[in-house]
């Protein structure tokens, strides 16, 4: 059993990673976010898979790029995080953020789930850009569709972001189901 389970949040400037970290610890929207919140640490009792969590930013403002490295390897799953109306930071997946998390691998590919924010802008699901991502890489665990505004699926992107540390399984898609 685990003592913890480290989860990184990664992904395009603005796609909203403070924003989902913020609304699941306050439950509510954050009107003003900082540009990287302060890591958090979740007590065990508190989290579903009753492991202690600890939350991490991720600022290309604040942050140089040895620092992201340095937190991709204490990362035990990294996010990847982007806006489901935002093409670019869905072509980034696979154009960045998955080679430079692979070349810092060294035997295992470390879990990661994929975070489609943003859902309350779109009527439609992002599925159908990211499943061909998904496809390509067996190391997705999940990708799950939210909304940082509504909170929609928020406590869900951290619950699979620690399922895959804990019960890493064959990869799954949630969807954001419009009513
Ligand atoms: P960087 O710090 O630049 O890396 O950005 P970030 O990925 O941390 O994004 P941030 O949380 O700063 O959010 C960027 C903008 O998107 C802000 O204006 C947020 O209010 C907005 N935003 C974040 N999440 C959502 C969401 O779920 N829906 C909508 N409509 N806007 C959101």
């Amino acid at each position: 059993m685990r003592n913890d389970v480290r989860i990184l949040l990664v992904g395009e400037s603005g796609v909203g990673k403070t924003s989902v970290i913020l609304s699941l610890i306050s439950e509510e929207f954050p009107e003003n976010v900082p540009a990287k919140a302060e890591e958090i640490t979740i007590p065990a009792d508190i989290t579903p898979e009753r492991v202690p969590t600890q939350i991490v930013d991720y600022s290309a403002q604040e942050q140089t790029n040895s620092e992201l490295v340095e937190e991709i390897e204490k990362a035990d799953v990294v996010c990847i995080v982007y806006s489901v109306e935002n093409v670019d930071s869905i072509q980034k997946i696979p154009a960045f953020w998955i080679p430079l998390i692979h070349s810092l691998s060294k035997n295992v590919n470390k879990p990661i789930v994929l975070v489609g924010n943003k859902t309350d802008l779109l009527e439609i699901s992002s599925m159908e850009l990211i499943m061909p991502v998904m496809n390509m890489y067996a190391e997705i665990e999940t990708c799950v569709e939210c909304s940082a505004k509504t909170l929609k699926n928020i406590s869900e992107v951290f619950y699979y972001a620690q399922k895959a540390v804990l019960h890493p399984t064959a990869p799954l898609y949630l969807l954001d189901e419009k009513q």
